[in-house]
């Protein structure tokens, strides 16, 4: 007879999962935002919920919505909303994913006003963003951190040396020569990179499905 805690094996674990774009103002009535839907995100608090966990959402704009009793929708807006909730939830989490597709840069001043169109040109100074997952993995204690990287070439070398440089325990990376993966689409086809450098491929999948590899992936980490 299978135990029925072998059915729910996160039941009692806190899950952080960050998703969705994030919207840097430029002025009162525009922003710089990106394509992400939120999908992967919203199907891991799904899916990890669904496997007893306690999750919180930290979600960027998105048109998705969730009604689950088991997840805790955090909504913000911009890459600074986004760490500061990611970090108040930090502390107490056992697993924390960030599949977010946070804006690397943001207009370093925000006009006060709507920007007229006076000039033929007109030029926004960018400053970097604060790395969500990365600051994540400076203070990391207990926490199984994993990233997601999104590559065009030397997939694997440049998703090895991200999980390194913000010391995550698994990196998911996305691959985009497929079609049929990625952004606004339903369907993922992911690798998974873990610390000791071992490669896991698996095949082009459903949103759903992939983020239940994922976490089953994860699982055994967190009950070592
Ligand atoms: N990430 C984050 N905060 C940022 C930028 C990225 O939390 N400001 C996270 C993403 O959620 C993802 C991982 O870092 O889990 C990798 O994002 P990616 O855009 O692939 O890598 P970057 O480190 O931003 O580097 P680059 O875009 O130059 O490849
Ligand atoms: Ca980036």
């Amino acid at each position: 007879e299978q135990d029925i805690l072998a059915q729910l094996p996160l039941k009692g674990k806190e899950v952080l999962i960050t998703a969705g774009p994030t919207y840097e103002a430029i002025d009162p009535v525009r922003f710089i935002g990106n394509h992400s839907s939120g999908k992967m995100g919203f199907e891991l608090a799904i899916a990890a919920a669904n496997l007893g966990a306690n999750v919180t959402l930290v979600t960027g704009p998105t048109h998705l919505t969730i009604d689950h009793s088991l997840i805790n929708v955090v909504p913000v807006v911009s890459a600074q909303d986004m760490f500061e909730a990611a970090h108040s939830y930090f502390k107490t989490s056992h697993i924390v994913i960030c599949a977010a597709a946070v804006a690397d840069y943001k207009p370093k001043y925000v006009a006060e006003n709507k920007i007229k169109k006076n000039d033929a040109t007109l030029t926004l100074e960018l400053e970097k963003t604060k790395d969500v997952l990365a600051s994540l993995g400076e203070i990391k204690q207990q926490q199984f951190l994993v990233g997601f990287a999104l590559e065009t070439n030397n997939e694997v070398e440049n998703a090895k040396s991200k999980l390194k440089r913000k010391n995550l325990d698994l990196i998911v990376l996305n691959s985009l020569n497929d079609k049929g993966a990625g952004f606004k689409l339903e369907t993922n086809k992911i690798s998974l990179i873990f610390k000791n450098e071992r490669l896991k491929n698996f095949p082009l999948k459903s949103k759903t499905e992939v983020a239940i590899d994922i976490l089953n992936e994860i699982i055994p980490f967190i009950h070592a």
